[in-house]
């Protein structure tokens, strides 16, 4: 009878503390360390809970039930509050919302004032990586995410932080709807195992709701300005980075490939100023998927002259819009080129709008970007 009074507080207390202690605490800019953090929490969460179960620290205890009880205990007693958030509704909705994400390191805009990577404020210096799919973000349906890594290094990411704006949700909120994905498209959960989404933390001082409901936006943004919100050119991103880098190695073994039929040797270029070019493809099919094509860019015909490589590879699924074309600008030295605002050319360089290796290649002839190979 007494063991199961216990019980009967031991539930309310961590009912109580799961609502209280919404967030795994994590979210403080260090998401990289999630698990880390998460760990933390779930040995405070928990330490609590324990102690109590191992009933002897009687004087403790009580004091320790008593705070926790006294809040709203009476209420809560016989009936509790669903939980506010990591309902099977909430679940289904993150698990739709991971489907929609999917693609997002290839297909979505980064906000211009976080572009590239983006370091944290954490003493354990963190990374970052920000998409969002619009730049409206008080629109229906406006998707932000922040990718959250231990280092600035795509293997490193530990956790995606999402919010979507779902009209209707809940208005109290603005209708943002919060999830914390592991890489994995797993939820995250915090020390009580309620999956991280929803309103995660409403009503409590810790998660998400309460720090984003601090924004000075009001629209629960950090990192935004309420509204329209400038993006970032579609190219130089780091996962364009890091396909480049990919290429790079690839063309590596360029000395070993053949010329594009009559570019055997040296070509002059047209312009002004002489320039010289070698040609270089590891295919004969321009349509295959990983077909490469490599132009060197001498100033003179001189084989320490080299100035720049520009690479065209067709990547299934990069981009249909350009027959798949990833493009790429190589200092000698394996560095990517950058245009005049510091941004990598590599990617759907110049995409939308009128410099750029893909507004130029859009006007060759046979429509395939391509001037001269067929
Ligand atoms: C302790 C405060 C805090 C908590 C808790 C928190 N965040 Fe954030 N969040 C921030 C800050 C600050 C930024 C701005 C970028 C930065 O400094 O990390 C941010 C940025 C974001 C962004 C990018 C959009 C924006 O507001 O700039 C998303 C998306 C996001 N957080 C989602 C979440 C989710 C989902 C959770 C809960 C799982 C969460 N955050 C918990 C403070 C918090
Ligand atoms: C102003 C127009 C223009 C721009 C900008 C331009 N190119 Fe080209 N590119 C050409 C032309 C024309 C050729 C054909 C060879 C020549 O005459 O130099 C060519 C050839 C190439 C080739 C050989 C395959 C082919 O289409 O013949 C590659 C690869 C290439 N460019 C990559 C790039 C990359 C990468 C960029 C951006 C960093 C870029 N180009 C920017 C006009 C342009």
């Amino acid at each position: 009878m007494k063991f199961q009074s216990w019980m009967m507080i031991l539930l309310v207390g961590m009912l109580s503390l799961s609502v209280a202690c919404g967030d795994d605490g994590d979210s403080n800019g260090d998401n990289a360390n999630a698990q880390n953090n998460d760990t933390g929490n779930n040995d405070v969460n928990n330490a609590g809970n324990n102690d109590t179960n191992n009933a002897g620290n009687n004087d403790v205890n009580n004091d320790m039930n008593n705070d926790v009880n006294n809040d709203g205990n009476n209420d809560v007693n016989n009936d509790p509050p669903p939980p506010i958030f990591g309902t099977e509704a909430d679940i289904a909705m993150a698990m739709d919302l991971w489907m929609e994400i999917e693609d997002h390191q290839l297909d979505w805009m980064q906000p211009a004032a976080t572009a590239g990577w983006v370091e944290g404020a954490m003493p354990h210096g963190s990374f970052q990586q920000f998409y969002h799919n619009g730049t409206d973000n008080t629109a229906d349906g406006y998707i932000v995410i922040k990718r959250n890594y231990g280092m600035m290094d795509e293997e490193a990411l530990g956790a995606l932080t999402v919010m979507k704006k779902v009209e209707g949700f809940d208005s109290e909120i603005n209708d943002w709807f919060f999830a914390k994905f592991l890489p994995d498209g797993s939820l995250d959960v915090n020390g009580n195992g309620v999956a991280l989404a929803g309103r995660v933390g409403k009503g409590g001082d810790m998660g998400c709701v309460p720090c984003h409901s601090g924004a000075e936006n009001g629209n629960f943004l950090h990192t935004f300005e309420d509204g329209e919100v400038p993006s970032a050119p579609p190219f130089g991103r780091p996962m364009d980075e890091m396909l480049a880098a990919q290429l790079w190695d690839e063309i590596g073994d360029r000395a070993n490939w053949d010329a594009p039929e009559g570019r055997e040797d040296w070509v002059e270029g047209a312009m002004p100023h002489g320039s010289f070019q070698r040609y270089y493809h590891n295919g004969t099919d321009t349509g295959a998927d990983g077909y490469i094509i490599v132009k060197e860019n001498y100033g003179m015909m001189d084989e320490n002259a080299l100035g720049a490589l520009t690479v065209m590879k067709r990547m299934e699924g990069f981009d249909e819009d350009l027959n798949d074309w990833f493009f790429a600008k190589f200092l000698p030295d394996g560095s990517l080129d950058v245009n005049g605002d510091g941004v990598t050319l590599a990617g759907r360089v110049g995409k939308g709008g009128d410099m750029g290796c893909v507004p130029c290649h859009s006007g060759a002839p046979g429509g395939d970007f391509l001037f001269t190979v067929e």
